[in-house]
């Protein structure tokens, strides 16, 4: 793919990156573009100073939602090079969410060159502090204008980036979640298992009622039963329960992550018996009573490994691992992180040198 390339001709001034820079906050100077048209396929792909868009209000994508998202992050190591973790993968599952919302596919290729591309080229902006990294968020909307709820013929594919550190406010502290029982976020035969923004629309509500009680995120069950822990807002789930590692199956309605598959093989690496299966709430619960419920952690490319010290569900507030953060988070942690700036040495083949 040809990528044509223009640059910002008044550069912002990059922040400085040792001071808190929160979540998906502040932008770079430059963005991917690359439109589609029906017959045309995707076409013009640029790397352009970053600027707003001009869209006419009857665009799809504001009414019916027709939009896809990814979500990765850059990282700049000790010895000055940045590095994307397992980008390939991020191609695939946009292309497993555009196929189920109607969006054409993009090809594999030209997704990574196109994250590629526009992070070189505000490689400045990747900060080296620990916990920082470059967020890259690839997402593609629909853009004709028209009111008739069917797939657009017109699109954009878009790359914005954002220099970020934790998202979380607490950073590694562990994390307060909140087992929803009223809402349920997707069902299977929907489209939780996609990167799209009204799985997220949907997830609000909830998440207002959680943090208003003071928890970080909402921790999802099933849409049928309300039974079978699924995912929390923006991370999968894990348990260490006895000795193993657990986390809920891949069901067709939570997003299969990527941090979720990079964790499930370090810890087979390392060992561990891991579980992809059913997991009832009230197993959790009775494991929690009986001091088998050793740890529990989430995973997101955001979220990173993020402990959590305190599950709540309906009259029941469970304290894990007395609200510290336990050794196998803590060391998967450090080792994700380690293979993603690069001071371990890739021996699983996920990092991608730019
Ligand atoms: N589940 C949801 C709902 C998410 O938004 C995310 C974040 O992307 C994840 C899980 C974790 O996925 P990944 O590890 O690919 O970032
Ligand atoms: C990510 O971890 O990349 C995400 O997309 C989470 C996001 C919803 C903040």
């Amino acid at each position: 793919m040809d990528i044509r390339i223009e640059k910002t001709k008044s550069p912002k001034q990059i922040p400085d990156f040792k001071g808190p820079l929160g979540f998906g906050k502040i932008f770079t100077d430059h963005m991917f573009v690359m439109n589609y048209t029906e017959g045309k396929g995707w076409h013009d792909a640029r790397v352009i100073p970053y600027q707003n868009l001009s869209l006419s209000p009857a665009s799809m994508v504001f009414h019916y939602g027709q939009e896809m998202f990814e979500g990765l992050k850059a990282y700049k190591g000790k010895d000055g090079k940045v590095r994307l973790f397992r980008p390939d993968m991020n191609a695939k599952r946009a292309n497993a969410s555009n196929d189920r919302l109607c969006i054409p596919r993009i090809p594999e290729e030209d997704f990574v060159q196109a994250v590629k591309t526009v992070v070189e080229v505000d490689s400045d902006w990747v900060p080296t502090e620990p916990g920082t990294s470059l967020y890259v968020r690839p997402f593609v909307i629909a853009t004709d204008d028209f009111l008739g709820v069917a797939p657009s013929k017109t699109y954009l594919f878009i790359i914005i980036l954002s220099p970020s550190g934790a998202y979380y406010s607490s950073g590694l502290a562990p994390v307060g979640i909140w087992i929803e029982d009223e809402y349920v976020r997707a069902v299977r035969g929907g489209i939780g298992f996609a990167k799209t923004g009204g799985n997220y629309a949907a997830s609000l509500a909830a998440q207002v009622k959680a943090h208003d009680d003071g928890y970080s995120q909402v921790l999802w069950l099933d849409g049928v039963e309300r039974k079978y822990i699924e995912e929390v807002g923006a991370m999968n789930i894990f348990f260490k329960i006895n000795g193993k590692i657990v986390t809920p199956m891949l069901s067709g309605s939570i997003l299969p992550g990527i941090t979720r598959n990079s964790v499930i093989n370090v810890c087979k690496s390392w060992g561990y018996e891991v579980e992809e299966r059913k997991i009832s709430v009230d197993e959790l619960i009775a494991a929690q009573k009986s001091g088998a419920l050793e740890e529990v952690f989430g995973t997101g490319t955001a979220a990173v490994i993020s402990p959590v010290g305190k599950l709540r569900y309906k009259d029941d507030v469970m304290t894990i691992n007395g609200g510290d953060i336990g050794p196998v988070s803590q060391k998967l942690y450090d080792t994700i992180t380690g293979l993603q700036n690069g001071t371990l040495e890739d021996t699983f083949g996920w990092t991608v040198t730019l």
